[in-house]
């Protein structure tokens, strides 16, 4: 956890919750351990979503459809989503997901790798929502970047790995170890990069907000 306990149930006691359906996929996900944006997270998509009116949105890394719903939920009338999963079982409970919630016009949901669908797809986008296979996220930046119009917006979700990010490199474990030093790199390319302004929040599990100049 990246702020303490204390300050996230306190941060947490001015959560307004979401509709019945996403609360009770949000519990179904929990208890089946699939990984989902946490409650802070979910605040920040949706203000975002209300600040910039997306239109065009891109999530990579669906799992079971759980974020791509709120996004859909909090986005402008008339917006579209294209997220895409590779794990097929996740993929297909997105699909229910989605049918059950009535939204299939807004959302398409794409199966398969990540890396060849990004390379696929064309045209500009307003917000990007990176939430997929971490260590990817450094080779992935510059088709991302590709993608997003200017003045739209990368949100990078698990960018501080639990705050372990900042733990020193023999303290972790070896198998975490690239995915580490990538995910720094990342954190160094989206901050450095002239084309991005980009602020990293500790919100969640880390997002870092970029906004193509
Ligand atoms: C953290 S979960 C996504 C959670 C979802 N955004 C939510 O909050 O409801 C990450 C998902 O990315 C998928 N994933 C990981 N690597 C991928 C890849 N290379 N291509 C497509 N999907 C990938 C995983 O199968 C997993 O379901």
């Amino acid at each position: 956890m990246i702020v303490n306990e204390r300050m996230k149930d306190f941060l947490d006691s001015f959560d307004t919750g979401n509709t019945a359906f996403l609360e009770e996929l949000e519990k179904r996900s929990l208890r089946e351990n699939v990984p989902i944006i946490r409650r802070d997270t979910q605040r920040l998509l949706k203000t975002l979503m209300v600040l910039a009116g997306p239109m065009k949105i891109l999530e990579v890394g669906t799992a079971v459809g759980f974020s791509t719903l709120l996004m859909c939920e909090a986005a402008p009338e008339g917006a579209r989503i294209t997220t895409i999963e590779n794990d097929p079982s996740r993929y297909e409970k997105a699909r229910e997901n989605v049918s059950a919630a009535g939204r299939e016009e807004q959302i398409d949901l794409l199966f398969g790798d990540a890396e060849e669908i990004l390379a696929s797809l064309s045209g500009e986008w307003d917000m990007i929502f990176l939430d997929a296979a971490k260590a990817q996220y450094i080779r992935w930046l510059p088709v991302l970047k590709g993608l997003l119009r200017p003045g739209g917006m990368l949100v990078s979700d698990n960018v501080l790995q639990e705050g372990d990010l900042t733990e020193s490199h023999f303290l972790v474990q070896r198998r975490d170890r690239t995915i580490y030093k990538r995910m720094r790199e990342f954190l160094y390319a989206v901050t450095h990069d002239p084309s991005l302004s980009t602020v990293i929040l500790p919100v969640g599990d880390g997002v870092a907000l970029s906004v193509k100049q």
